[in-house]
């Protein structure tokens, strides 16, 4: 890892660790490994909400998307290649059919742009739908989906950002609002954004499905929290005892959003880089994931405030998730 890189990821890690409730930041879950696990939890049969919006891609937004005819899409986190595939497929259905009726000779140029700190599982994803369709531009772009989104002036537009699989959940508070922001700020006129977000419990959720998504029988989602420490001793230089701790999720109702621990079975020394030695008790956590749920009025509120309006809206039958196409106000 480069200097000034890590010496950010050290100042997080001591913040995070001195706060009431000891905290460290989800982005660092998506190390190669990480990626990989969290891949395996999207097929778990707890974890419906890639399941519940890959079927809703296919069977409400790919004809959205085919009607605006984006020539670039931008997708704002870890994508898994099969729900950018259901896009990218959307994406030329709608130039092909164009190119027919008109001259032959445009061309079926498509530019995938993928955003993720995950490099090496970006540029593997990146180079195996290079691949597949050799005429597809694939600009994998490494960075923090809350940075800077000025590589999009370069693109074809019209442009389609997407956020996918209720990544959105995990900016909690107002970093949501800045992130829909920064979003808003990258787009223009034409330009939209496609919002894929976990409802709250209601009609046909019950909070013990919600939470059995996070407490998956295999142990799947306890080794992903996990692996973070891991991670962390290997980029960060922290020496965490995997094996003193237990993970903890649970709904909390008043808040509308999961939480991810990490709890301390045994009193816990742990070395911190340029800060000592952090204590951690026996039975106290670190919090490592708030995963917000949401509704129609929430995100409309949300939306409205970073200046985008809600043009599409789809759940699936039984209210387990949303999808949200939004434009510029
Ligand atoms: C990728 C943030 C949407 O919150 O459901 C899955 C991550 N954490 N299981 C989520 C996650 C534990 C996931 N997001």
């Amino acid at each position: 890892m480069k200097a000034p890189a890590l010496a950010g990821m050290l100042e997080e890690i001591r913040w995070g660790l001195s706060r009431p409730q000891k905290q460290l930041p989800s982005k660092y879950f998506y190390d190669t490994r990480g990626s990989e696990l969290f891949e395996a939890i999207t097929e778990l049969p707890e974890y419906y909400p890639t399941r519940t919006e890959t079927s809703l891609l296919k069977t409400q937004v790919a004809g959205w998307v085919t009607e605006m005819a984006p020539a670039s899409l931008v997708e704002l986190g870890a994508g898994s290649a099969r729900k950018t595939r259901i896009l990218l497929a959307a994406m030329g259905h709608g130039i092909s059919e164009r190119a027919d009726q008109r001259t032959n000779q445009r061309t079926n140029q498509r530019t995938y742009a993928p955003v993720d700190v995950a490099g090496d599982f970006l540029r593997a994803t990146a180079e195996s739908l290079r691949v597949e369709d050799p005429s597809l531009d694939v600009r994998p772009q490494v960075r923090d989906i809350t940075w800077d989104l000025d590589f999009v002036d370069e693109l074809p537009t019209p442009v389609l950002f997407a956020l996918l699989g209720s990544t959105i959940g995990n900016f909690a508070g107002e970093a949501a609002g800045e992130l829909l922001s920064n979003v808003r700020s990258a787009m223009r006129e034409n330009d939209l954004f496609l919002v894929g977000a976990d409802l709250r419990p209601g009609a046909g959720k019950s909070i013990e499905r919600l939470e059995a998504a996070y407490n998956d029988a295999q142990g799947v989602t306890a080794d992903f929290n996990l692996n973070m420490l891991r991670a962390l001793n290997r980029d960060a230089g922290t020496d965490f005892d995997l094996t003193a701790f237990r993970h903890r999720a649970f709904y909390d109702e008043g808040e509308g959003r999961i939480e991810m621990h990490l709890v301390a079975e045994t009193d816990q020394e742990v070395q911190v880089p340029g800060a000592g030695v952090v204590q951690i008790g026996e039975g106290e956590s670190i919090r490592t994931e708030l995963s917000c749920k949401y509704d129609r009025s929430v995100l409309t509120g949300l939306f409205e405030a970073a200046s985008l309006g809600i043009v599409k809206w789809c759940t699936d039958e039984d209210g387990l998730y949303a999808m949200a196409l939004v434009s510029p106000t």
